[in-house]
């Protein structure tokens, strides 16, 4: 299969929704990652994804929507509470669980009877879910383990020769992957996935609130797991990632200078100097820089060909900060270095 790039054009938009409505797989930009994209209602092309990705199929898909009657669609409940987070935070960076409609297969879903929704604020995504009329299924556009892709090129990387289209939207505003949130009842939050969105942010909404302990641990690969996808080995570039938890910089560069092997990296904050013979990358100073950069700078050390890379821990455990620790903790399988 020939992969096309398409541009931020009227035709090639309308070239990309066409596809889409005929039941091919369209790689599109989003304001967090780019999605890989089918269909949320044909059988076929869903499992489509689920074998270009390499993606296990009980991990379900998030459903993408351009309007709120879509959403009426595709879920049997709204509660009151998802309503006001739709008013506040869609469209954006935000995926919500509902019990779902028939029209939404069980291969959609991972075999569960609830999607995930989110309207994406991407005005290319918005335009390709119009065209298309299509609620669209859509996982992160990278293969199954890898770090999402941020750019075209990285999705060109993973997805060429194996779908349709990548629709090239430049490089990812937020850079992580959007905040999963379900609802344990009528007044409670319960974050299954952090993104741009924490805590923080739904407390004024809910009377509860609360993380996933699935977030900060490992949970076991036969356990059942409030969010499938929170069980398996993610993110992770082919070097080894190990968080390096230091009390400050110097320790970090003792430690580092001390256990090197061949094409050992470091990944350090904006502000931190070199280290003489050592090569590092940056990934910003604050929450918001360090999701831009991560799973991009995940990916240039590949191509850099690192083996091992020293990472500094992000120094706050709050908002974005919560998502960055959680996608390098994940990318580490759980192991830090605590110096
Ligand atoms: O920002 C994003 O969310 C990107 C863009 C493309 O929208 N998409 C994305 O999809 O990250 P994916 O498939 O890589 O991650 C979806 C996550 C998985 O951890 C999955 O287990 C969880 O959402 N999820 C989806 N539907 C669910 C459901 N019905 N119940 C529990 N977890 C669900
Ligand atoms: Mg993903």
């Amino acid at each position: 299969m020939n992969t096309k790039l398409l541009k931020d054009t009227p035709e090639d938009l309308q070239t990309a929704a066409d596809l889409l409505r005929s039941g091919q797989l369209v790689a599109f930009p989003t304001e967090t990652v780019y999605g890989l994209g089918a269909d949320a209602r044909l059988e076929t092309s869903v499992k489509a994804i689920f074998e270009a990705k390499g993606r296990p199929a009980d991990n379900p898909l998030i459903v993408h929507i351009s309007d709120l009657s879509m959403l009426n669609d595709i879920v049997t409940e709204i509660p009151d509470l998802a309503r006001k987070l739709a008013e506040a935070f869609w469209p954006g960076a935000l995926t919500m669980i509902f019990p779902k409609a028939d029209c939404i297969p069980l291969v959609t879903s991972g075999g569960l009877n609830t999607v995930g929704v989110r309207m994406p604020s991407h005005p290319m995504a918005q335009k390709l879910i119009q065209l298309s009329g299509c609620p669209i299924a859509a996982p992160s556009a990278n293969r199954s383990g890898l770090p999402s892709p941020t750019t075209a090129r990285h999705v060109m990387d993973d997805m060429n020769g194996r779908i349709s289209a990548v629709l090239d939207g430049g490089q990812c505003e937020i850079g992580v992957e959007s905040t999963v949130i379900c609802f344990d009842d009528p007044e409670t939050v319960h974050i299954l996935r952090p993104g741009l969105y924490s805590v923080e942010d739904f407390q004024p909404f809910a009377r509860h609130v609360y993380v996933d302990k699935a977030v900060y641990t490992q949970i076991a690969p036969d356990a059942k797991a409030a969010s499938p996808g929170m069980k398996y080995k993610h993110y992770s570039p082919n070097a080894k990632i190990l968080p390096v938890d230091a009390p400050d910089f110097n320790s970090f560069v003792n430690y580092v200078l001390s256990h090197q092997i061949e094409n050992t990296y470091c990944l350090l904050f904006d502000s931190d100097p070199e280290i003489e013979g050592v090569p590092c990358l940056h990934y910003g100073d604050d929450g918001l820089h360090q999701a831009h950069d991560l799973f991009f700078r995940f990916r240039e050390l590949d191509e850099k060909g690192a083996k091992l890379v020293y990472v500094r821990m992000p120094r706050e455990n709050t908002r974005a900060s919560l998502s960055v620790y959680n996608r390098l903790m994940r990318a580490a399988g759980f192991e830090v270095m605590k110096l």
